[in-house]
């Protein structure tokens, strides 16, 4: 069974997706063992309580720097025994030394189809106001592991979501989180802990 930990820094609707896939037996060789805040009071806390999964805030504002508060990070990575880290929802870029101890063992979901609208500074809504102001016709989920790059670790699954002319990025937000991201998310942590994913040459392969 492996250790699961979640690092969270708002509602935690994927984080739910998670709790959710792991109560009705789709995640069945892991266990969140523990769920990370980056900030105090967000409704992912109460998730986590709601369903007797211990949780720990480490808020970014309590550090000096990105390396210091990676640092905290990745002793409490340790202590949980972590074999699987969940980026859902975290909005905090993370020093190397966190991927460096942990080389394809953490993976985030992106509320867009990478390569596009990612990277530094594209997160949450901001995502959905590009798509739509770009016109273009499908966007959706990308979950992928993740390295060092923004963004830029092997892609594991992906989800393709249409546009509607009158989406409101709120609406567009929803209308990913529903079709794709609740759905990928959990499908790829329940890969993972099957042993399932290969990562060859920057690319991952699913096994059967
Ligand atoms: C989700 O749409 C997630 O994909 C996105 O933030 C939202 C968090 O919602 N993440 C990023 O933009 C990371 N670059 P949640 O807290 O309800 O899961």
């Amino acid at each position: 069974m492996k250790n699961i930990v979640v690092l969270v820094s708002g509602g935690g609707t994927n984080l739910q997706a998670l709790i959710d896939a792991q109560e009705n037996g789709i995640i069945k060789n892991g266990r969140i063992t523990c769920v990370i805040s980056s900030k105090h009071d967000v409704y992912a806390l109460e998730r986590a309580k709601n369903h007797n999964i211990k949780s720990k805030v480490i808020a970014r504002k309590d550090f000096n720097d990105s390396v210091e508060y990676s640092r905290a990070i990745l002793e409490a990575l340790n202590e949980e025994k972590a074999d699987l880290v969940v980026y859902a929802g975290f909005m905090t870029i993370l020093d190397e030394l966190v991927v460096k101890a942990y080389p394809n063992k953490m993976m985030n979901v992106h509320p867009a189809l990478i390569p596009s609208f990612c990277g530094k500074g594209y997160y949450g809504l901001r995502v959905h106001e590009e798509a739509i102001a770009k016109g273009v016709k499908i966007t959706g989920a990308t979950v992928h592991f993740v390295t060092e790059v923004c963004d830029g670790g092997p892609i594991i699954l992906q989800k393709a979501v249409e546009l509607n002319d009158d989406d409101t990025p709120e609406v567009l937000q929803k209308r990913v989180m529903e079709q794709a991201e609740w759905k990928i998310l959990p499908q790829a942590v329940s890969l993972f802990c099957d042993d399932r994913l290969e990562v060859r040459d920057g690319r991952v392969f699913i096994k059967n």
